[in-house]
């Protein structure tokens, strides 16, 4: 029987979205063997288990938007209560994040303003001792995590509070500047203790983590499906059991559909990758908006059969990069097994 016609093809609909409803239309035994087809030859028996096991039940994500500065203070309390973390003391002075609210309302390319009170709440509470960030652009959001993480750290301290990482070596905003340029007038008293990684991309993170070392890490690359899935899989091995991946985008798909419909479409496209991600996610997850926290399983091997099913999403990619993230992501998936 067709999934989307059984139990579990029910489960995996409700509360999430269309991702859960495309997964289900693509889950014929024909079109799971249709995707093993194109991993590596070694790897298919232990890869035919996870196709066709079956996913945890859907969970609806938790809900805390935080549109607006007023209400930084009561997102902080909410995540505090949901993480089960002290609510942080707001400092008197707050002018990192003031000044970095001012910035962004004049910026363009980096993360909107409910998204950067999220961002700078979530890190917040959950204090980690440096973040890896995936998708660097000028820096914006690097400093963002970086004024949160340096609040619960000595001022004298020197360690590295973001290692952020970008393809490029040029800002895609502003080709004459390099990625993070703007990173040393942003957070000048933090510049030293960001890492700038150009060049890059998610697999670097094996050479600058161990394995289950990080508390949180920030992805907000390449928003086509499936490459939001495959950053993921790439840094989850080095994040701790039960820590935490924000990422960022999860409304573009939609936002542009909208925008579409009133007749004033993006210039750079909407794509769904980090929106499927959000919605299919069946482990907790909590909605900021347009920005989302995941929180992975305590074995990151429980994640392959739903990283197998986010393939039967159809690409948003063109057919040789289609190809390439393929192979990409199938050897990103052996690695978690
Ligand atoms: C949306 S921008 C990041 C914005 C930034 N996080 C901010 O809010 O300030 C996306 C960035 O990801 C980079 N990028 C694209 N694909 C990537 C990949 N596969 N790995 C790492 N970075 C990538 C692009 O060069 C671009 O600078």
């Amino acid at each position: 029987m067709h999934p989307e016609h059984t139990a579990a093809g029910n489960e995996l609909k409700r509360g999430c979205g269309r991702a859960a409803e495309l997964i289900a239309q693509h889950s014929s035994w024909r079109e799971r063997l249709g995707i093993l087809r194109r991993a590596p030859h070694s790897a298919v028996p232990r890869l035919v288990l996870a196709s066709f096991a079956s996913l945890p039940p859907a969970v609806e994500a938790v809900r805390c938007e935080i549109a607006t500065p007023d209400r930084y203070e009561d997102g902080l309390t909410e995540l505090a209560a949901y993480l089960s973390r002290p609510t942080p003391v707001i400092p008197a002075e707050r002018r990192g994040l003031e000044d970095l609210l001012a910035y962004q309302r004049n910026s363009s390319g980096t993360i909107g303003m409910g998204d950067l009170l999220f961002l700078h709440a979530f890190v917040n509470v959950l204090a980690p001792d440096r973040v890896v960030e995936i998708g660097t652009l000028s820096g914006f959001s690097a400093a963002v995590i970086a004024d949160a993480v340096a609040q619960h750290q000595r001022p004298e301290s020197e360690s590295v509070v973001v290692d952020t990482i970008d393809l490029s070596q040029r800002c895609l905003t502003d080709q004459k500047k390099p990625v993070g340029f703007e990173i040393p007038q942003l957070v000048t008293h933090l510049s030293s203790r960001i890492r700038v990684h150009a060049g890059q991309d998610a697999r670097y993170v094996e050479q600058i983590a161990r394995a289950g070392e990080l508390q949180l890490v920030f992805i907000d690359a390449d928003h086509q499906h499936p490459r939001p899935t495959l950053d993921l899989i790439r840094v989850s091995r080095f994040v701790r059991p039960g820590g935490w991946v924000v990422v960022h985008d999860i409304d573009l798909g939609s936002l542009g559909e909208r925008m579409r419909a009133a007749g004033t479409p993006f210039d750079y496209g909407a794509p769904f990758g980090a929106q499927w991600l959000f919605e299919a996610w069946p482990f907790e997850k909590i909605s900021g908006g347009n920005i989302g926290a995941l929180r992975l399983p305590s074995h990151v091997r429980d994640l392959v059969p739903f990283a197998l099913a986010m393939l039967r999403i159809p690409s948003e990619l063109e057919p040789i990069p289609t190809r390439r993230t393929l192979e990409a992501f199938f050897a990103a998936v052996v690695d978690l097994m």
